[in-house]
Formats: C-alpha cells, sequence, structure tokens
C-alpha cells in the first residue's frame, strides 16, 4: 500500500511514496527523474549517491526517506544557482578533476558541503571531509586541487548568498 509524503526537493515540494522503508536514491532518480545522483554500491560506501540534506552531505542509496520529510533536499540538479554554477562545478571544470564521471555528483556534493563549512581547508581536511566519496579513475589529485580553488572562491561559500540577493 502506498504511503505518501511530501519531500522538498531543490526547493521544490513533491508528494512521493516512501512506503517499504524506501531509500531516497530510488526516489530521486526512479519517481522524480533526477539521475545527476548515482547508484554505486547501494550500501553507503562508494559516495556516488551523495546529496545535501539541509546543507550536510548524505548517501541518499542508504537514507530513509520517511524519515526526511521537512528536510531540504539538494541533488546535483539544484546546485547552480540560476546558470551560474556552483564555485565547485567550476572548480571540478577547470581542473578537469573527473575521467568516467560516474562518482563526480557526488564527489560535488560532498565537496560543497566542506567548502560551505570551511573557507579554507587544508589539504588533510580535504581528504578527511572526501572520504566517504570514492573515485575508482583516481582523480584524488585534482579533486583536491578543484575544492582548494572552490573553498577560496570570491563567490563562494558563505558569499553565494550575498551573491544571488
Ligand atoms: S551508492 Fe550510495 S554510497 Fe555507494
Ligand atoms: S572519474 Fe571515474 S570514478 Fe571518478
Amino acid at each position: 500500500m502506498a504511503e505518501m509524503l511530501e519531500l522538498r526537493v531543490n526547493g521544490a515540494a513533491h508528494q512521493v511514496d516512501v512506503a517499504g522503508r524506501r531509500k531516497l536514491l530510488g526516489i530521486l532518480r526512479d519517481d522524480l527523474g533526477l539521475t545527476g545522483s548515482k547508484y554505486g554500491c547501494g550500501e553507503g560506501q562508494c559516495g556516488a549517491c551523495t546529496v545535501l540534506v539541509d546543507g550536510v552531505a548524505a548517501k541518499s542509496c542508504v537514507a530513509v526517506a520517511s524519515a526526511l520529510a521537512g528536510r531540504e533536499i539538494t541533488t546535483i540538479e539544484g546546485l547552480a544557482t540560476g546558470d551560474k554554477l556552483h564555485p565547485v562545478q567550476q572548480a571540478f571544470i577547470d581542473h578537469d578533476a573527473m575521467q568516467c564521471g560516474y562518482c563526480t555528483p557526488g564527489m560535488v556534493m560532498a565537496g560543497a558541503a566542506l567548502v560551505e563549512n570551511n573557507r579554507e581547508p587544508s589539504d588533510e581536511q580535504i581528504v578527511e571531509a572526501m572520504q566517504g566519496n570514492i573515485c575508482r579513475c583516481g582523480t584524488y589529485q585534482r579533486i583536491v586541487a578543484a575544492l582548494r580553488q572552490a573553498a577560496a572562491a570570491p563567490t563562494g561559500a558563505g558569499d553565494r548568498q550575498e551573491a544571488a540577493s
């Protein structure tokens, strides 16, 4: 039997069926057509499915959707402000911080959570913050360089709200 619940995703409310302890990733991809978040391990180990829940990075493949009522969920599709890329998205392009790209949406979301809270992360802090995200193509050095740039971006992190207002 259906168990309908309102979820807020990228600033919009959606009525979704959360019956059977459905995970957020399936709802995003299958019900809402938001396929940017990827299915990797399905066990919370690889980070390909990372989204933001109230600004905090979360593995959507293990997040029980019924527990997310009233929370603000942001996916890679909702990260840019209009046609202006988020500083982390721009930095990944600038540093060519991807190869196959499968891990990239999750990396970008985890990185966005990091730079939102730390404008001057050390390389060690970046590595620590990105521990839950695996890149099988081994682009880690370029990802670290990208996140260093994004954290320092003039329109990055805390400045973004101001720029958007
Ligand atoms: S698919 Fe969610 S952590 Fe791997
Ligand atoms: S770019 Fe291929 S898994 Fe990261």
